[in-house]
């Protein structure tokens, strides 16, 4: 079987290059033809652990091949995972528009039995969809079948998230496209969850946004945590030792962001609307989240009272940590804020502030980009922590104290423990906890 891979962006690439590591025959195509030429040279431009070694390994057996040509790619491919993105529309709905493309490219050039393998988030029935419109533009006779294979991987750590599953979820019609996909995921044959196409597509949707509310829920929490003496960190470790509710995605800070969650909680409220569904639920996880922003700029006025011309340390601008991923990431909101207040920012992430620079350029003494956190630390008036890169938690505070001009620290993501911040004789401020 060749698999084609269309859509070589942060799914895709780590699709091609996992499916190339199974031991598949993949071709990647993307429309962007520099993608094209930087993946078959084995430069991947994104961070993300270990897929640029991956890729190289891949190119070098001759698994996994680069063309940027479509039309080739499909007639070429048994099976085509199509990966190009959905963005968001005005409404919250997801634009279909590529999706729809690519399906009409496939029925032209449909030369033979392919299966049609949705990888996008995409919104349920959309399968439906694809089918219709290869149905309606194909030429020949040619049969072909849709599947739905919904990906999971988190940014950071997409390439093991592939390589080990917790589920590869299938959702398919046609015992072939079942036969044909248990095949290519052999190796995971126990983690396969097959269902309809419908309820693949939904399993996806519901996934994120339900992980979003988990977010949210604990973000609300946090606030009834600071009108009392609660402490948000024991709230979620305490909940999450019931196995009903889980450990994991109970983090206070300052909010999801990233290219999925936003997005996908916003599509899931517009899909359940135009189905007559009330989604005030799923409605709400997306204002408590937005809400976060305005939050945390609170927080720092209560520290510094006037932010005009104060020195600020900004740690931490990608979404989360271990990628150079900024979309939706609370820090651009948070510098645009801070810089309609008039105050002075020294930036510093260990991965993202190249891509901070183009929204942000360089502009001293208004936005400078340090070279390390405690370059950003001098002489500041209030460190700023927004994201929390492993290597904020290894600072060494003694010397962070030394370096600023105020031992002031606003944490958005609760990396320190405020007892010893305050031994050291900072002053602290978190979110949910004293
Ligand atoms: C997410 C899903 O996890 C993944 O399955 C899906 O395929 C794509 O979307 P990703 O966006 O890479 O992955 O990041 P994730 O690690 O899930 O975090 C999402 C956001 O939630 C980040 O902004 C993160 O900082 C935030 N978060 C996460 C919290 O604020 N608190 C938490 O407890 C967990």
């Amino acid at each position: 079987m060749k698999i084609g891979v269309i859509g070589t962006g942060y799914v895709g690439m780590v699709t091609a290059v996992g499916l190339a590591d199974l031991g598949h025959q993949v071709i990647g195509t993307d429309k962007v033809t520099e993608k094209i030429e930087k993946a078959s040279r084995g430069e991947v431009p994104i961070y993300e652990p270990g897929l640029e070694e991956l890729l190289n390994k891949n190119l070098k057996n001759g698994n996994l091949t680069f063309d940027p040509d479509l039309e080739k790619t499909i007639r070429a491919s048994d099976v085509l995972f199509v990966c190009v993105n959905t963005p968001q529309r005005k409404d919250g709905s997801a634009d279909m528009t590529f999706v729809e493309g690519v399906s009409r490219c496939i029925a032209e050039n449909l030369n033979g039995y392919k299966l049609i393998v949705e990888k996008s988030t995409v919104p349920v029935r959309t399968s439906f969809w694809i089918k219709r419109t290869i149905s309606l533009y194909k030429k020949g006779d040619s049969s072909f079948d849709v599947a739905s294979n919904p990906e999971f991987l988190r940014e950071g750590s997409a390439l093991s998230d592939f390589l080990n599953p917790e589920r590869i979820v299938i959702g398919a019609e046609s015992e072939k496209a079942k036969n044909w996909l248990i095949k290519i995921y052999e190796k995971y044959k126990d983690k396969i969850h097959m269902t309809n196409i419908d309820t693949s597509e939904l399993i996806k949707h519901a996934s994120n946004s339900f992980l979003a509310m988990k977010i949210s829920f604990i973000n609300l929490i946090s606030d009834l945590c600071e009108k009392t003496d609660a402490d948000v960190e024991l709230v979620a470790q305490g909940m999450g030792l019931d196995s009903r509710i889980g450990k994991q995605f109970l983090r206070a800070g300052l909010g999801y962001g990233g290219s999925c969650f936003p997005k996908d909680v916003r599509a899931l409220v517009k899909i359940g609307e135009d189905l007559g569904l009330d989604m005030s639920l799923v409605k709400a996880v997306d204002q408590i989240n937005k809400k976060r922003i305005q939050k945390f700029i609170n927080l720092i006025k209560k520290a510094l009272w006037i932010l005009t011309n104060k020195r600020l340390a900004v740690l931490g601008l990608a979404f989360k940590p271990r990628t150079d991923d900024i979309r939706n990431a609370p820090s651009i909101d948070i510098i645009r804020k801070l810089m309609e207040e008039e105050a002075y920012l020294s930036l510093y992430d260990p991965e993202a502030a190249e891509n901070v620079k183009k929204l942000f350029p360089e502009d001293p003494p208004n936005i400078h980009y340090a070279k390390s956190a405690y370059q950003a630390l001098e002489k500041a008036n209030a460190a700023l922590f927004i994201t929390e890169w492993e290597e904020f938690e290894k600072l060494d505070l003694k010397k962070v104290k030394k370096l600023m001009d105020k031992p002031i620290v606003v944490d958005g993501r609760n990396i320190f423990e405020p007892d010893k911040m305050k031994e050291l004789g900072f002053e602290y401020y978190c979110i949910g906890r004293k």
